[in-house]
């Protein structure tokens, strides 16, 4: 997989992608994540990607130019399968979402910034527009590193071990049970002796149940009413 960023503050981006698991995807070659400064693609001295918006009104605009040439730059090279504009009022992200996009091969994400972008990128150039959540944000920088580090995760190999995207939270649409580790009691305070027993079935079933009902407490608009 490919993702190529467009922004116009690209060191926001760096740190999320040199840590932990997104820098390991890349070192093992199961991604590429490439940042793009629209200010290289700007054709004014001053490096401009904003303006005041027609009409008036407070808030800078993002101009389409310097998007639009660096989409066609991209395009030129390869094929997308979307190209997605970080926006609060996009589609929400959710585990199905990411799993979607985790099946794509490349993908082009937008940071938009002050009041937004010019509307003829959201009309002509842009195929997915994504939330990660009902607030709203400086810029889409946050956001698109959120959307990369779900889809990441995914894809085959990224995780030591393999079963563990599957038993993820939202996974099977349940919340993801309790876990504990060392020590079985401190303080007074008890692990569920099923989890000693060394009965996997057991186990499984008590996860199982765990999961459920954490789900049902937790995030009660999760369970699926048939
Ligand atoms: N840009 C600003 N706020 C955002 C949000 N909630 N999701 C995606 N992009 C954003």
């Amino acid at each position: 997989m490919r993702i190529d960023i467009l922004t116009c503050l690209p060191k926001l981006l760096e740190s999320p992608f040199r840590e932990s698991i997104l820098k390991r995807a890349q070192d093992k070659q199961l991604v590429t994540v490439q940042i793009h400064d629209l200010r290289d693609y700007t054709t004014d001295a001053h490096r401009t990607t904003d303006d005041y918006a027609f009409g008036g009104g407070a808030g800078m605009v993002m101009m389409i130019e310097p998007i639009d040439r660096c989409i066609q730059a991209l395009k030129a090279q390869r094929t997308y399968d979307e190209i997605i504009y970080m926006s609060p009022d996009g589609e929400l992200l959710t585990q199905s979402v990411a799993n979607q996009l985790s099946l794509k091969e490349h993908l082009i994400l937008i940071c938009g910034h002050y009041k937004g972008v010019d509307e003829r990128v959201r009309e002509h150039l842009v195929t997915r527009e994504v939330s990660i959540g009902d607030y709203v944000l400086s810029g889409g920088e946050l956001a698109a590193a959120v959307l990369s580090d779900a889809v990441i995760r995914l894809l085959p190999g990224v995780l030591s071990d393999e079963s563990s995207a599957l038993t993820d939270s939202f996974q099977d649409g349940l919340v993801a049970p309790a876990v504990y580790t060392r020590p079985a009691e401190y303080r007074g305070w008890q692990v569920p002796p099923v989890l000693l027993s060394g009965n996997p079935a057991k186990i499984e079933a008590w996860r199982h149940e765990n999961s459920l009902d954490r789900t049902k407490k937790r995030r009660p608009g999760l369970i699926k009413e048939d």
